[in-house]
């Protein structure tokens, strides 16, 4: 990987983005004007309980000849499909309700996907995606790996976050409070894990390592969020700081994060209890990682419109801007965050990097001082910046110390 020193620390929306946030708004209006909303029906004919209506995908046709766009433009593709699992929230202070007062409402989509599932295994989806690559689009993944992988995510609960408001189930507030963690060294010595164990969910990414930090981090993991190739990497570096599985309790989840066909080769893997039958993790046994309980419902993916959304909007990295732009995605743990930001109504953000990120390890597993590196797949000061400014606009909490 490249190491990036000369990413200046900023937060800007590019005047490119604006751009095409009016030609997004220009296209939808457009679109609604020719295909009129459509009842949601899943591929197995099943309508999903507790969730309302969804549209038709926004069209896949090309803007052609009425706005032509660059080739940044088209390789940023800020032009998503629909999903209105999330606009259904009865809490009456939650994140979308706010949003509409601060800088964020301008770039917040109110029915970006977020998930994808069986719903999404067909050949127009996958025509409008291959456009793009990485974690952003299905270009490097062939079409029967998409298909196999997505087909088996059939439940209802694949389609949403959560499974049921948590009025519902403890007669309390209806709305949904988060707590995410990040593995950021400002944990060591925060005393946060039971305040952070009082959430209705608790979202993990990487090395989520809680066995032993229990004060600093707590306990449970309602959601471990992960790509193939982050998830077997922390299993091989932090296995010395006793990271040696993944949390498997009855209530974790695990959202898949694709950004490679191994992705959705483990996914299918898992849905049909058989070892990896290709690629790197070839004869990997999906019950190393996620346990012996490998139904449908113990998985989530999310979707490559969501990922480029968050770069294009949130995540807008002058790495764009250059020859490595192919390189560059938004890191797991921002990918968490914004997609807590987008499906529950309050977020704490525990472990997040902080603008005095130099006073901490980098993991608070660490049993030395590891400095933080920075690379250029990732923009991290671009991130710290984009988590002060969710704070300041009281649409986050962040943790922070000193
Ligand atoms: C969902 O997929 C599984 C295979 O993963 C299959 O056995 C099951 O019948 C499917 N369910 C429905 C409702 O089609
Ligand atoms: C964690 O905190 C303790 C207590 O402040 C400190 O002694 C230790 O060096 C810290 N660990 C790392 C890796 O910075």
């Amino acid at each position: 990987m490249i190491r990036l020193r000369s990413c200046a620390l900023r937060w800007a929306l590019p005047g490119a983005v604006v751009t095409l946030v009016l030609l997004y708004q220009a296209r939808t209006r457009y679109s609604w004007g020719s295909f009129p909303s459509v009842s949601y029906r899943d591929p197995l004919g099943a309508r999903q309980p507790g969730a309302r209506t969804m549209t038709a995908q926004t069209p896949v046709t090309p803007l052609g000849s009425r706005a032509p766009r660059s080739t940044l433009q088209q390789f940023l593709g800020d032009l998503y499909g629909r999903d209105e699992t999330y606009w259904s929230s009865r809490c009456p202070s939650g994140i979308r309700k706010r949003i509409a007062g601060t800088k964020f409402s301008s770039v917040f989509l109110e029915a970006i996907p977020v998930l994808q599932w069986a719903r999404h295994a067909r050949p127009a989806e996958y025509r409008r995606l291959r456009r793009y690559g990485g974690a952003h689009g299905w270009q490097e993944v062939g079409w029967p790996v998409v298909r196999d992988a997505l087909t088996h995510l059939n439940v209802s609960a694949n389609g949403r976050m959560f499974d049921a408001r948590p009025g519902a189930t403890a007669g309390g507030s209806p709305c949904v409070r988060c707590a995410v963690v990040g593995n950021g060294g400002i944990l060591n010595g925060s005393r946060a894990g039971a305040a952070m164990d009082r959430h209705d969910y608790v979202f993990r990414t990487n090395g989520a390592l809680t066995k032993g930090f229990e004060r600093d981090v707590g306990r449970r993991t309602s959601f471990y969020v992960f790509s193939t190739n982050t998830m077997m990497h922390s299993l091989r570096n932090y296995a010395s700081n006793g990271f040696r599985r993944l949390p498997q309790t009855l209530e974790t989840k695990y959202i898949f994060l694709p950004d490679h066909d191994r992705d959705y080769l483990l996914l299918r893997a898992a849905l049909t209890h058989l070892p990896v039958d290709r690629g790197p993790d070839e004869g990997a046994r999906p019950e190393r990682y996620f346990g012996k309980d490998l139904r449908a419902e113990k998985f989530k993916m999310f979707h490559p419109d969501f990922i480029r959304y968050v770069r294009n909007r949130f995540l807008h990295s002058s790495i764009l801007d250059t020859p490595q732009r192919r390189l560059y995605r938004p890191s797991t743990g921002a990918v968490m965050l914004l997609a807590a930001l987008h499906t529950c109504d309050e977020v704490s953000a525990y472990g997040f990097i902080t603008p005095d990120y130099q006073a901490y390890s980098d993991h608070y597993f660490d049993p030395t001082h590891k400095a933080l590196l920075f690379y250029a797949n990732h923009d991290l000061r671009l991130e710290m910046s984009l988590w002060q400014e969710l704070h300041q606009s009281r649409l986050i909490t962040l943790h922070m110390r000193g």
